[in-house]
Parts: C-alpha cells; structure tokens; sequence
C-alpha cells in the first residue's frame, strides 16, 4: 500500500489550458484498450482510483471521463490532481462520494488503502523539459498498483489530433513502456505528419535520423504515399490501408479494425 500523503508535490504548475470534451477520443481509447482494467474489483485497496493528473484551470475533462468510465464501473472511484491551488479550489464543488480533487504532482497524493489503476496526465509533460520525463514517468509509476495503466499524452487544443505513451505497471513493481499510440477523428486531414506536432515530449525533439521516432515517422509517410490509392474510398480508409502497410514491413502495429477504424494506429513494443 502507498504511503500517506507525500509533503510537496513534484513538479511545476503551467498553463492551464484545457476544453469541455478535449480528451472524449482518448477515453474512447481507453474504453477499447482497458475496460476490464477499469472494471476490475480491487479488494486489497479501499480505493482504487481513475487519476486525472493535471486537469488544468477547470475539471471538465476529469468529470466527463468520469461519466464515461462509470459506464463500465459505476462504483469507480476518481481523482483529479492538480500542482496549482486556485485550480483544486475551482474543482471541489464538483467533488463528491466517489469524485475527489487534491493538491499534488507527479507523486501523486494518496491516503492509506487508496492505489491507482488508471492514470492519464494529457497535456502535462509538453510544457516540461525532455529531461524531466523519464523521471515524472518513474514517479508517477510509483503510486500505481501492479497491471495499472498510465496514458501519458499530447492533444491538439480541440482533441482531433494526439499521441500518447502508454505505461504498464508490472508486478516486478518496474514500469514499461508497452506502446505509443496515435489518434485522430480525421478533421484536419490526414496524413502521418499531422502527429509530429503533438508527439509525447520524450519524442517530439527527436525527429532526426538515427532515432526510432524517426524511422517511425519516415516508413509511416511511405506506407502512406504507397496505400495513396485509398484516398478514394475516403481518410479512414487511407489510414488504415497505410497502418496495414506499415504492418506489413515489419512493425508491430495494432491492426483491428475495432482500432484502426477509431482512427487509433497503436504501435506495440515488444517486453525487453
Ligand atoms: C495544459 S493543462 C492540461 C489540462 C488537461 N489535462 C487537458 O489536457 O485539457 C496542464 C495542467 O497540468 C498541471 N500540472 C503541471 N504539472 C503538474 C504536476 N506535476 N502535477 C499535477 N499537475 C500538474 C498544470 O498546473 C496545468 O493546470
């Protein structure tokens, strides 16, 4: 079980921008990739939380996607975390039995018997230095209970085109990077390129040649230029006939259509 409450929460406040329904297609990730995760009874903790971690000026995207996992779990309990006081004090009127807002950062501020299964912390790290991921990710990593998920990621400001690293807390008590996930509702277009922009901060300095990100980025343009054909039948289309692609070249990629026609393209990394 975690500790008590940690002192100072680690971390900086930043901007806090944030918009009604800016996250609603990375909860519809989640619901595809983690329902049971969500659903899964932890009777070891008295609390096993969903974590919005950095909610921003005001909560709208830690209350919807509170509404939208209690669709799968009604009795989920849920945590809005936020480094900057005025934004926690904004929130608390939302709170209620299962829905809770405090004050913390990466280390986030649990009470005895309380873990975490889900944690999401969008458009947090952008305003960071690369230097600081690896260790936020380790920090955040330490409150989450074995199997737990962290969707660590960067949107758009409307939430039509974003990117996120997914974490998996092991039971060796390690945290891995199992995935880096892309996702688009096809209103700007597409194209691969229209990522680079919202890449997770550990990649977005890292689009030059000899980086994996790189690589990534460039067989992704080509499979797309190759499956251009498809352009016809409509973006979705050509999406996923470029993953398809991209699949067939050696990367392993997320290929059902449960994913790809959501406009989610999820690149697995294989366990060291
Ligand atoms: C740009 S807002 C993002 C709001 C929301 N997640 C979204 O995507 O719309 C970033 C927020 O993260 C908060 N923040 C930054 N570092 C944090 C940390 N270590 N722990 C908790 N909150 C943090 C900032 O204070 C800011 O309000």
């Amino acid at each position: 079980m975690p500790s008590p409450r940690p002192k100072r929460p680690l971390g900086q406040v930043t901007r806090g921008k944030t918009a009604p329904n800016r996250l609603r297609r990375v909860d519809v990730f989640v619901l595809l990739y983690a329902a049971d995760l969500l659903r899964q009874p932890v009777p070891e903790a008295r609390r096993a939380f969903f974590v919005d971690l950095g909610y921003g000026a005001e909560a709208f995207t830690t209350l919807e996607s509170a509404e939208r996992f209690r669709v799968v779990n009604s009795d989920l309990d849920v945590l809005g975390v936020e480094i900057e006081p005025e934004r926690v004090a904004v929130a608390l009127p939302y709170a209620d039995e299962r829905t809770f807002f405090r004050l913390g950062g990466f280390n986030v501020p649990l009470e005895p018997g309380e873990t975490v299964r889900l944690m999401r912390a969008f458009n947090v790290l952008r305003q960071y230095d690369e230097s600081q991921v690896a260790e936020s990710h380790a920090v955040m990593g330490q409150c989450m209970m074995p199997g737990g998920l962290i969707v660590e990621g960067t949107s758009d400001p409307f939430g039509r085109v974003w990117t996120a690293n997914l974490l998996r807390k092991q039971h060796s008590g390690e945290l891995r990077t199992e995935g880096l996930l892309f996702g688009t509702n096809f209103r700007w277009g597409f194209e691969p390129g229209i990522f680079q922009p919202v890449l997770p901060k550990n990649y977005i300095h890292r689009m030059v040649e000899g980086e994996k990100i790189y690589d990534f980025m460039e067989a992704w343009k080509a499979a797309s230029r190759q499956a251009v054909a498809f352009k016809a039948f409509g973006l979705r289309q050509w999406f996923i006939e470029s993953a398809r692609e991209l699949a067939r070249q050696g990367y392993s990629l997320e290929t059902r259509r449960s994913f790809l026609d959501k406009g989610f393209l999820l690149w697995k990394f294989p366990a060291p």
